[in-house]
């Protein structure tokens, strides 16, 4: 087992091989929110933030950021799929330039898996009326991308009332980034 880290910000783990045979520790490390996807006979992992030796080099989701994302952006959460053209969309939370408090769904495609991973110039879904949105991952099923992900709506259960955490469902066009309808 050797792994290599990659990058700081949607953080990617390349796992040469990943043969899992019972439940192990495999990254000693705060990976949370993780996404695993297959890329030729190898595994990538990615994750919110990995607090560990990151290697140098490029970062995976490099600036300039649309307007619609904050200066400073927590950026959580990615998920990654390979487009029918080979194309990998990341699907991924950020902060919102109109309320930093609060998330927006965003995607961001490379022609390669370990990016760089260019932002769409829209957010795929910005509900901030009810408090955002995050943990956005997608898939394919039959001949249909779909991208799911939360209404954030706990993040306001703090002044003693709750709100609800709807997860909403999106029908993704062929290039698994335009929505095909509405969310459900
Ligand atoms: C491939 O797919 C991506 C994402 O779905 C899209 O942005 C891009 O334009 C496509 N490229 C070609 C050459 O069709």
């Amino acid at each position: 087992m050797t792994s290599k880290l990659l990058y700081a910000f949607a953080s990617a783990l390349f796992i040469s091989k990943l043969v899992i045979v019972q439940a192990i520790r495999e990254i000693d490390a705060d990976f949370a929110d993780p996404c695993v996807i297959q890329v030729g006979d190898g595994y990538y992992a990615f994750a919110t933030r990995l607090l560990r030796e990151l290697m140098s080099g490029t970062d995976a989701m490099p600036r300039p950021f649309p307007a619609w994302v904050a200066g400073a952006p927590a950026i959580w959460a990615p998920g990654v799929i390979q487009g029918d053209n080979g194309t990998f969309v990341m699907y991924f939370s950020a902060s919102s330039s109109q309320d930093a408090s609060k998330h927006c769904i965003g995607a961001a495609t490379s022609s390669s898996i370990t990016g760089p991973y260019t932002l769409e110039r829209n957010p795929h879904a910005c509900p901030l009326d009810q408090d955002g949105a995050i943990d956005a991952n997608g898939y394919k099923d039959g001949d249909t991308y779909y991208v799911v992900y939360k209404v954030d709506g706990n993040s306001l259960d703090g002044d003693g009332t709750t709100h609800s955490t709807p997860i909403m469902l999106h029908g993704l066009n062929s290039d698994a980034i335009s929505p095909n309808g509405g969310a459900t």
